[in-house]
């Protein structure tokens, strides 16, 4: 299944881009997420109208729509996929990708992304002999594009031989084969997430504003790059990812014992904002107003640091522990320091000062600290933190 996958559907301008319509289900119904791009000669043959009806997405179309820039960027558009499909791939695309001409949205976005790219070819028997295709077809190949079809056989034109789209189930297992092959492919990743609830009564609780978002996000672009994503996650707010092994706690006592439970693990990393401390002796029953006036006085504990814990781990500590510091000033010192006193590899550092916005938003502004000091990331949106970060993973513990 490719439940949670993302895939960018550029749909070239062919006969066979028909069949995309087809292909929009049944990757759908393999739980993928489809995100339709269409080229201007795309829409003689398949009206957006019928693509977005049946993706249930928007179709994006023209490279200077300002709406779609303030909405998602095409540099964005090309990066918030696991895998972008090219269909029908026509010898025009081909030649564009080829020689990185990028003069619209689609042929913009092929040359933006750090993605794979699968094409599935669809031509004329000539075209697709032509020397110049097949030039193209061994550059395409040699920068690592993957390739499905053409097939043989009768084709629209009325001639005979390669060049026919593949069927939509060839492109379906094109498609899963390149996202179930990928870099974390055979590699467990654990995740914690949202914040902990910490009871005082069985009705009252102790919490905090981390809605879940960042860390629904890298478990979400781990999967997409083949891991296997344990996720413990609090009573969060933001979507739950998909196509992971989903563990719900309430308290940080409880996410210890589910990370535990969950290890071992090729990495694991702590996005959750776990409570530091829990109320000492909750109370079974709700405690009531007594009427006099006194105030009830709540005793804390410490709770366990769950990141602190597990970078420690005598045996059995996953290769690669990493860990969020949320800070408010001197976030760099701080974090730094984190890092040598939880004991983890890397810290993802971020600074939530209210001005800042981070904190409940849709974006971050990242420094990664490891033991070679600090890297500063371009301010960006949680998502493609995300997809930075599992990138960054999969170059430790991937194939
Ligand atoms: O000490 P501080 O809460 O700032 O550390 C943040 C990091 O430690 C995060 O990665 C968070 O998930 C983790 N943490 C934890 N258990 C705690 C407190 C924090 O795993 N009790």
């Amino acid at each position: 299944m490719l439940n949670g996958r993302r895939v960018l559907l550029v749909i070239g301008g062919g006969i066979a881009a028909y069949k995309c319509l087809d292909l929009i289900r049944r990757l759908q119904d393999r739980g993928a997420q489809v995100v339709p791009v269409m080229t201007r000669a795309a829409e003689e043959f398949v009206t957006p109208l019928s693509v977005a009806a049946l993706s249930g997405s928007k179709v994006y179309r023209e490279l200077f729509d300002l709406t779609d820039e303030a909405e998602m960027g095409h540099i964005q558009l090309s990066r918030a996929a696991d895998l972008v499909v090219v269909a029908p791939a026509t010898a025009d695309l081909m030649a564009k990708m080829a020689h990185g001409v990028a003069g619209d949205l689609a042929s913009t976005l092929l040359m933006a992304t750090d993605k794979r790219v699968l094409i599935a070819p669809a031509m004329n028997v000539r075209m697709w002999d032509h020397a110049a295709t097949q030039r193209n077809l061994e550059t395409l190949t040699g920068d690592g594009v993957l390739v499905v079809g053409p097939d043989s056989g009768n084709m629209a034109c009325g001639e005979y031989g390669p060049g026919r789209m593949a069927e939509v189930p060839e492109i379906v297992a094109a498609v899963e084969d390149a996202l179930l092959n990928g870099p974390l492919k055979g590699k467990h990743v654990l995740v914690t997430s949202g914040p902990t609830h910490e009871p005082i009564d069985p009705v009252r609780y102790i919490a905090n504003r981390s809605s879940g978002s960042q860390g629904s996000a890298i478990a979400q672009a781990l999967v997409g790059l083949g891991a296997r994503v344990t996720f413990v996650t609090g009573p969060a707010t933001a979507p739950m990812p998909e196509g992971v092994d989903l563990v719900r706690v309430e308290t940080a006592a409880e996410m210890l014992a589910a990370v535990k439970k969950g290890l071992p693990a090729d990495a694991a990393v702590f996005a959750a904002a776990v409570a530091d401390w829990r109320v000492e002796g909750a109370s079974d029953s709700k405690i009531k107003k007594d009427g006099t006036g006194n105030l009830p006085v709540l005793e804390f504990a410490e709770n366990p640091d769950i990141l602190a814990t597990v970078s420690k781990m005598k045996t059995g500590r996953p290769n690669l522990v990493v860990g969020f510091a949320a800070e408010t000033d001197h976030v760099i010192d701080h974090a730094t320091a984190k890092r040598l006193r939880k004991g983890c590899d890397w810290i993802v550092a971020n600074d939530v000062s209210p001005e800042t916005g981070i904190m409940g938003g849709s974006e971050n502004d990242v420094t990664l600290i490891h033991k070679d000091g600090a890297e500063d990331w371009p301010r960006m949106g949680k998502q493609a933190v995300a997809d930075r970060l599992a990138a960054k993973i999969a170059e430790v513990i991937g194939g």
